[in-house]
């Protein structure tokens, strides 16, 4: 696996190297990261990742700072998992001069997770575009483990007419249910032995609304009184239309139901298709 940091060389280094299917993270990879590398093979001649802890998503008080940094470890992985480039620019290499022209999403960058991080997918939006600009992929792919993420780079790329297939991955799970997340790494033994509740919230739900339930509002707060019950601190559990993440509207609407909350200092998201 070739390693660049610099944009310049990044570029050069992809001259003449077929068709480019890309998996941006911010690293501290696991096997969620993984699956989507292994996906990513089947699509093109040659998989490019990167690792940038992106500052622009992060909030004031955020965990921008303390977000795990394993940058060996990783590369590892990668090369194991058989990538064929990583991108890792620093944060001159990818911010040389102050981000000042932005990628400013609709209504959709406020609502679920964009509520309780504002301008976290404006940050988003932003460096995944530059890092469309610079790896100019033909596929990429991002996992539905975010899904809010993953409808705003569809957006973004079909609105501005970029020329990339967006590819979702299915959200990798611990056997207990767990999505598995870096954040997962601050929960302390307790926390992590409480923390598959979300999904199995989440797996009830979709059971409910499988079976015909559509009392929609009663079925969120029955699921955050059950969260306050347990300790969580929730910002949100909705049932959502899977096409534009609004309200259900009416009947035969593919739903989703989404959910962040916190399990001590660690905020948990989590969502299901149903
Ligand atoms: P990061 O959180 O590192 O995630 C990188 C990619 O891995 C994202 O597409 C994410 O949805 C996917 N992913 C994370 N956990 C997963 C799991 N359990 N199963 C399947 N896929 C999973 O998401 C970001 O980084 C950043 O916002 C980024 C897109 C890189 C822009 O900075």
């Amino acid at each position: 696996m070739d390693i660049y940091s610099g944009v310049a060389e990044l570029r050069a280094a992809l001259r003449n190297c077929g068709r480019i299917v890309f998996v941006p993270t911010m690293g501290n990879l696991h096997a969620g990261h993984i699956s989507l590398m292994t996906q990513a093979r089947a699509h093109g001649d040659t998989v490019v990742a990167s690792i940038f802890v992106n500052r622009l998503q992060f909030g004031p008080n955020e965990d921008f700072d303390k977000y795990p940094r394993t940058f060996q470890a990783d590369c590892d992985k990668l090369a194991a998992a058989g990538v064929d480039v990583l991108f890792a620019p620093t944060e001159t290499d990818l911010y040389p001069e102050p981000q000042e022209y932005t990628v400013e999403p609709p209504a959709i960058q406020h609502m679920l997770d964009g509520e309780f991080r504002p301008g976290h997918f404006r940050g988003v939006a932003t460096v995944v575009l530059k890092l469309f600009n610079i790896v100019q992929p033909q596929v990429a792919l991002f996992g539905k483990k975010d899904y809010q993420q993953l409808m705003v780079i569809r957006n973004m790329t079909r609105q501005l007419a970029l020329p990339i297939n967006i590819v979702g991955g299915e959200t990798v799970r611990a056997e207990d249910g767990l999505a598995l997340s870096s954040r997962n790494g601050y929960l302390s033994v307790a926390e992590r032995a409480e923390a598959p509740r979300l999904h199995r919230l989440l797996s009830r739900i979709r059971d409910a609304l499988r079976a015909g339930d559509t009392r929609y509002a009663e079925l969120e707060r029955m699921a955050v009184a059950e969260l306050d019950q347990a300790g969580w601190k929730t910002d949100y559990v909705a049932v959502r239309q899977q096409s534009d993440l609004n309200p259900p509207s009416g009947a035969r609407q593919a739903l989703a139901v989404l959910a962040a909350s916190r399990l001590g200092n660690t905020r948990l998201i989590d969502n299901i298709e149903v």
